[in-house]
């Protein structure tokens, strides 16, 4: 495969690339009508008029074309660029193709002078570019009028840090905060609809990046969405759970000395899965910590990792489902800041609960 800059001749192969990436990966995100309205504006002469402005590369194999990029100035500023029209062909996704675009442009002179990069990134590609180390712009992690994430890196961290205000923190604490706050958890009914498994490894790598008791990692997951899978899962749990939730998570733990006898393995996945169940209501899916019911003296826990094959010293503890909720969650009471938070030392005549 070789990466190389665009001609004109390249034209029509480019738009056709898009057309079909379009209809073909980005319709689990888009409706028809939006995707028909971008492949209009993608024509091959829109192509050639924007490659004359941007610096456009494509890369080929065996005289295809299977992937396009391009970075061009932001609004005409010398010291921050944009990446567009970022495409990599249906049939050569998940071989790095895309890696190798965005190294390419982040290689291109308009990348090298700019101190910051944006990209507007659709919903399907947001999280091959947050794993290509681009974040939420000013920290927001919000969809736009045009259906698309506002994405930036900076070039060093130390631009980074002289650019992001304190106002932006803030923004972001506060998107954290609230997911934090209305995180809940669900038992109801979940929407027949396939949870996308680029969605199910964003909800993992949140929780394999929890903090674990000397960085021993006991914890360990199984995604479950095959639906012949899930039947068998669901099958050996009574009474029953999550049944028409359209993927599962199981958290397996291993339960290893951190040091001397002192073993953090409940700790560790515990953190896990706060991370998980965060991650699932930031992307809009609903779930529920089920530990109490499937470790209770029936070990259904047990009867789970038989029908996944979890191998020996490792323990099936928790489950998690994943999916749109059909219904709301109901908020369980809890109690005040004040009831179970103190600053310094409680007054003598609390009670501590
Ligand atoms: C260790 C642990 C085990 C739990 N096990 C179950 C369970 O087996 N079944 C269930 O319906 N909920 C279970 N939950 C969820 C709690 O019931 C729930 O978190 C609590 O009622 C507070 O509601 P909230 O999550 O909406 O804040 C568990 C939660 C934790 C932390």
């Amino acid at each position: 495969m070789i990466f190389r800059k665009f001609l004109k001749q390249d034209a029509q192969a480019v738009s056709d690339l898009i057309t079909l990436t379009l209809r073909t990966s980005n319709s689990k995100d888009y409706s028809p009508e939006y995707l028909e309205n971008d492949i209009q504006r993608l024509q091959p002469d829109d192509i050639a008029g924007r490659a004359e402005g941007q610096h456009f590369y494509v890369a080929e194999e065996d005289g295809e074309i299977i992937g396009c990029g391009a970075i061009g100035s932001y609004w005409g500023k010398e010291d921050e660029s944009s990446l567009f029209t970022i495409f990599v062909h249906p049939d050569y996704q998940g071989r790095g193709i895309g890696r190798k675009i965005i190294e390419t442009l982040e290689q291109d002179e308009l990348a090298l002078r700019a101190k910051r990069i944006e990209i507007p990134a659709s919903i399907t590609a947001l999280p091959f570019y947050l794993k290509m180390g681009y974040t939420y712009k000013n920290g927001k992690a919000v969809i736009d009028e045009e259906q698309l994430y506002r994405l930036e890196k900076y070039r060093d961290s130390t631009s980074k840090q002289e650019n992001v205000m304190v106002g932006d923190r803030k923004e972001l604490a506060e998107q954290i905060y609230q997911v934090m706050l209305q995180r809940r958890s669900y038992r109801g009914k979940y929407r027949a609809e396939k949870v996308p498994r680029d969605k199910l490894e964003m909800i993992m790598e949140a929780g394999l990046a929890a903090p674990s008791g000397c960085n021993k990692q006991t914890t360990s997951l199984i995604a479950v969405d095959d639906p012949n899978v899930l039947k068998e899962v669901l099958a050996v749990i009574d009474p029953p759970i999550a049944v028409t939730a359209p993927a599962i998570i199981c958290v397996l733990t291993r339960r290893i000395n951190a040091y001397r006898d002192r073993c953090f393995a409940v700790q560790d996945y515990s953190a896990a899965i706060e991370n998980m169940l965060l991650m699932i209501s930031a992307l809009g899916y609903a779930s529920c910590w089920y530990e109490g019911h499937i470790t209770d003296t029936d070990r259904i826990g047990d009867k789970i990792a038989k029908v996944l094959h979890v191998p020996d010293g490792y323990e099936l503890v928790c489950l998690l489902p994943v999916g749109r909720p059909e219904g709301e969650a109901r908020a369980p009471k809890k109690m005040k800041l004040e009831e179970r938070a103190w600053f310094n030392r409680p007054e003598p005549d609390e009670t501590i609960r």
